[in-house]
């Protein structure tokens, strides 16, 4: 059977303070829309249709997808309303879910288990025990069966007492959504069209109505503001720091890490505190992260050390290799089995062959490190001339001496060394020592200035 989503995003969020809409506002760098719409993905939608109210033109720009509709809710009439909105767009003979854009943790196993309480002729309803059901609508049952939803505004007191709660997350066959929203009424505490008293009509045509709960309450929360927001990112984080340790990886804290994005993660994996990962991070096995690393769409191979305070960004760290502390490698940086750089080394579109090391306070960018080259404290390659970035080739076994200036393009021989404090401009042939020192100069008995008198 096909499945289309509806998720309502009409609310302004005028709590969050913010020029941006609600459901736009990011967990772990990506909107708390999209975790929603990932998670319709993840259960095999055909069809998403999105219910904004503002910001539609932003939100229109931000969020894309082939199975996307944008439906406006001019008027915020309420949730029943809302999904009205997307009535016109919805077969009959289609399961329809409801989720919201602004409750970004429901996991997949959650909504599957909606999805498969439901019977043929019924309904299921996500619902959620709740020791303070305070401004929830709560969950009507007589003889246990679910025969209504009553919001707080409308509870009797007796009412009042129910715990389990409706997380307003649901789901019904097309046609009897259909069916149920266009004879609603707003003649309740709110003067509001509510999607809850659709559970009384479906009840009142005889058809069944089964509950599915979620784990946790986090995965049904929704962020009103920002310290609500907080409150998921750090669930979230720890969510995914789980999942890293369930793969294997050690966690020095699980606490202080942050993931925004996918990290996947060989056994024997050790990662200190504070690092964070963003986009696609793959850590092999018998890799360790110092502290206070931060990994953007990086491949770190076998057995690799990353040392403290070292920035990795679309690298990759091979077999073995070692790096920092404050280590910057920057795009383009390929690092072959057993290289190594070390503090304050810089790198840039730059491959390091076998072997190769740059231990201390280096830039290398645009440059081909040969195999076992050695580069001293200090090397710069002088890459860009104010217009051009040129290329510096080292070839393998080469010495480079320390604090060099190696102006490209050029190129240095295989097994050839320079001296200390050279200024390498032409091409250096293989087994050749290039120097380029003035002469030191001893001075003898010379005298210092001394201060003149004004
Ligand atoms: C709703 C439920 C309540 C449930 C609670 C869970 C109804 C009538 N009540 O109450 O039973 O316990 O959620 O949090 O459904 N929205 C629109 N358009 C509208 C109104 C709302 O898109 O016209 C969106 C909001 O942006 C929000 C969501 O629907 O994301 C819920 O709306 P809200 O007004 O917060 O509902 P509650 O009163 O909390
Ligand atoms: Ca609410």
């Amino acid at each position: 059977m096909s499945l289309s989503v509806v998720i309502l995003a009409a609310g302004k969020g005028t709590r969050m303070r913010s020029n941006l809409p609600k459901v736009l506002h990011p967990v772990a760098h990506q909107s708390m829309l999209e975790h929603v719409i990932d998670s319709a993905r993840s259960v095999n939608s055909d069809n998403i249709y999105l219910v904004y109210g503002f910001g539609g033109e932003l939100l229109q720009q931000r969020i894309q997808g082939d199975d996307l509709t944008f439906v406006e809710q001019a008027q915020q009439l309420g949730t029943g309303h809302a999904v009205d909105m997307a009535s016109p767009f919805l077969k009959d003979d289609e399961d329809v879910l409801v989720l919201y854009g602004d409750v970004p943790l429901t996991k997949v196993s959650t909504i599957e288990k909606l999805i498969n309480a439901k019977q043929k002729d019924g309904m299921s309803l996500l619902t959620v025990n709740l020791a303070n059901p305070t401004g929830y609508g709560r969950i009507v049952r007589l003889s246990g069966n679910v025969v209504g939803i009553v919001e707080q505004k409308d509870a009797t007191a007796e009412q009042l007492t129910i715990t389990e709660c409706n997380t307003g997350i649901l789901l019904a066959n097309g046609g009897d959504l259909k069916r149920w929203l266009g004879n609603l009424s707003n003649e309740n505490a709110q003067g509001e069209y509510y999607l809850t008293d659709i559970i009384a009509m479906a009840h009142g045509e005889g058809k069944s109505i089964h509950t599915a709960h979620p784990e946790t309450e986090i995965e049904v929360e929704g962020a009103n503001n920002r310290v609500q927001l907080a409150n998921l990112e750090r669930a979230y984080q720890l969510r995914k720091a789980e999942e890293l340790m369930i793969a294997g990886a050690s966690l020095r804290d699980p606490n202080r890490i942050d993931i925004r994005g996918n990290v996947t993660v060989g056994s024997e994996v050790l990662i200190d505190v504070n690092c964070i990962f963003e986009g696609n991070v793959s850590l092999a096995d018998d890799v360790a992260i110092g502290a206070n690393c931060i990994i953007i769409n990086s491949q770190i191979g076998q057995g690799a050390t990353i040392k403290p305070n070292s920035i990795i960004e679309n690298a990759i760290i091979g077999e073995l290799c070692s790096a920092g502390p404050f280590a910057r490698i920057r795009p383009g940086t390929i690092m072959k089995a057993g290289s190594h750089v070390g503090n304050f080394v810089e790198m840039k579109n730059t491959i390091m062959r076998e072997g190769a090391k740059a231990g201390h306070l280096t830039y290398l960018g645009d440059a081909d490190i040969g195999k076992k080259v050695n580069i001293g404290a200090g090397t710069i390659t002088c890459n860009y001339d104010g217009v051009n970035k040129s290329k510096t080739i080292i070839k393998d076994g080469a010495f480079i001496g320390s604090n060099a200036s190696l102006v490209a393009p050029v190129t240095i021989g295989e097994m050839a060394t320079t001296g200390a404090g050279s200024t390498i401009a032409k091409d250096v042939e293989d087994n050749t020592l290039a120097v380029t020192r003035a002469k030191q100069r001893n001075i003898q008995g010379w005298a210092r200035p001394t201060k003149k008198a004004i």
